[in-house]
């Protein structure tokens, strides 16, 4: 029984899978794959988190939150990387950890992933909804109370959840409709749309970067750390730094724990991996280019923002546009509102797709109901069972929980998966130590053990009651694998092969509408 928990797929076999039938066509270079990754990136975290993240947290430090942050995702990034050259397989994190850890953790890591694909979709729509009511109100309209919002929402001051006097953020469920029938109906989404939602992006980043920079007040810069330059609690005990009123960490790190979402997405890059030219180089290298571009950028707005206007008058739900209304330049606002609008829909456009080929990924392995997450419509071509599964999901979430909830959520299930991803690269050196590896991780054992570090630390600068919500979370894992995955999967048969029916469309593909 426990032998079975631990098989494990072999790299031979994986880079036999690669090259079945009905694999994705390799149509991306390195400029689309970095562009896929920025795609990902750049979304609410920067748009909105940072708001909440100064506010309540870390102050004008926040630019060391994103420094942190930043180092955690660059360590993580270069064991990805090893494994994206090593086996460019789609399926990500978990394909690694069914290589290295076994079907138990590869399964734990999958369903890890959902928090990291599916919440976060429904995290990022929460902050598409907070632009979209910015536009409205700069159009003179304001939708009624109760359709505004999640009906509760944690309040730093008091330490404890209040209600908002909302019901629903409607306006996040309807822009999660839209995807949804968007990727169901067969999206004409392409490389270059992503590509023109990121030069689109990008430019509005530079542009508040490039304008902002005349607006730095540097006395808003003082004090630098308003709550200090720690922020850690041990399952519930202040280990280092202060606490709310409810016993959150304050500090530059809790601030960094928060703002860590905003770099969630470069990973999405190796889901790619299958349809990349030439996946050995330029997956590794478009990871870590996409990160590095994201964490100048990121680094740079928030000193930006943190001078414009003092930490504790930055906007929560659309800092960026409102602080250009506060140094005067309403114009500044309708153009930022509306680029941050497009560019955060665009992430969850991106983020539901990557989930759409992880669930495709565990169904061909069978662990998760093939009938049901393979299958793909006749007309459309695209995997619409899955795709409507999980824009319910999304919608849910995403309809009555508050975004700094969520986002807490997604961060300690993506650190967890971080985690486990730089570990693998450990247990992997030593089990397979003559596999090609056309990237490798310099100085093992030390950046990975690093990268584990980090991202523990990470995790315990989020509010404690996150480690419940994952341990919550996996049990729930647990069960759907024990009762149904554990039976239903490929490995478990010996003489069948995993490489069955890997039915994958071209349809899902974001590269195949370019021809
Ligand atoms: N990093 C993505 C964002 O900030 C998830 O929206």
């Amino acid at each position: 029984m426990s032998s079975s928990l631990f098989r494990k797929k072999t790299v031979a076999g994986l880079l036999e899978e690669m090259a079945g039938e009905n694999r994705l066509r390799r149509v991306l270079g390195p400029v689309h794959l970095t562009s896929l990754g920025v795609g990902a990136v750049i979304g609410t975290g920067i748009f909105v988190l940072t708001g909440a993240a100064a506010h309540d947290k870390a102050g004008p430090a926040l630019m060391l939150s994103f420094v942190v942050a930043g180092i955690a995702c660059i360590f993580a990034a270069l064991c990805y990387a090893e494994f994206a050259s090593m086996v460019p397989v789609a399926g990500s994190a978990y394909t690694y950890a069914y290589a290295t850890l076994g079907e138990l953790f590869a399964w734990i890591i999958g369903w890890d992933l959902i928090l990291e694909y599916a919440v976060s979709a429904g995290t990022v729509a929460v902050g598409a909804s907070g632009y979209f009511q910015d536009l409205l109100g700069l159009l003179g309209i304001n939708l009624p109370k109760a359709i505004s919002g999640a009906p509760f929402d944690y309040d730093p001051s008091m330490g404890g959840f209040s209600s908002t006097g909302s019901l629903i953020d409607l306006p996040a469920v309807v822009i999660t409709g839209i995807v949804t029938v968007i990727l169901v109906v067969g999206i004409k989404q392409s490389a270059s749309f992503n590509t023109a939602m990121v030069i689109l992006k990008v430019a509005i980043v530079l542009f508040v970067i490039g304008v902002g920079v005349f607006y730095i007040n540097p006395a808003n810069w003082k004090p630098f750390a308003p709550f200090g330059l720690t922020g850690i609690s041990f399952f519930g005990k202040t280990a280092a730094g202060q606490h709310d009123a409810g016993g959150q960490p304050l500090g530059m790190l809790a601030g960094s724990a928060i703002i860590f979402f905003s770099y969630i997405g470069f990973d999405s890059v190796s889901t790619h991996s299958e349809e990349a030219r030439r996946p050995q180089r330029d997956v590794p290298l478009a990871i870590i280019t996409s990160l590095v571009i994201c964490t100048v950028l990121y680094i740079v707005v928030s000193a930006v923002l943190t001078g414009m206007v003092p930490y504790n008058q930055l906007d929560i739900s659309a800092p960026v546009s409102k602080a250009f209304k506060h140094v005067g330049l309403g114009w500044a606002q309708f153009l930022i509102s509306f680029g941050a609008l497009a560019g955060i829909t665009s992430v969850v456009l991106v983020t539901m797709l990557s989930q759409a080929r992880i669930f495709l990924a565990m169904a061909r392995d069978g662990l998760l109901p093939r009938g049901f997450f393979g299958a793909i419509h006749e007309r459309f071509r695209t995997p619409w069972k899955s795709t409507i599964l999980t824009g319910v999901f999304v919608a849910f979430v995403t309809a009555f929980l508050p975004l700094r909830i969520l986002a807490q959520l997604v961060n300690i299930g993506t650190l967890m998966a971080f985690v486990m991803v730089c570990a693998a690269v450990l247990i992997m050196r030593k089990t397979n130590p003559e596999a090609k590896r056309p990237f490798r991780v310099p100085m093992v054992p030390l950046i990975p053990i690093l990268g584990i570090l980090i991202c523990l630390l990470l995790m315990f600068s989020l509010p404690p009651e996150n480690w419940l919500r994952l341990v919550v979370w996996l049990v729930l894992g647990f069960a759907i694998y024990f009762g149904y995955g554990r039976r239903h999967s490929l490995m478990a048969s010996a003489n069948t092969r995993v490489d069955q029916e890997p039915v994958v469309p071209a349809s899902i593909s974001i590269s195949s509408r370019t021809e």
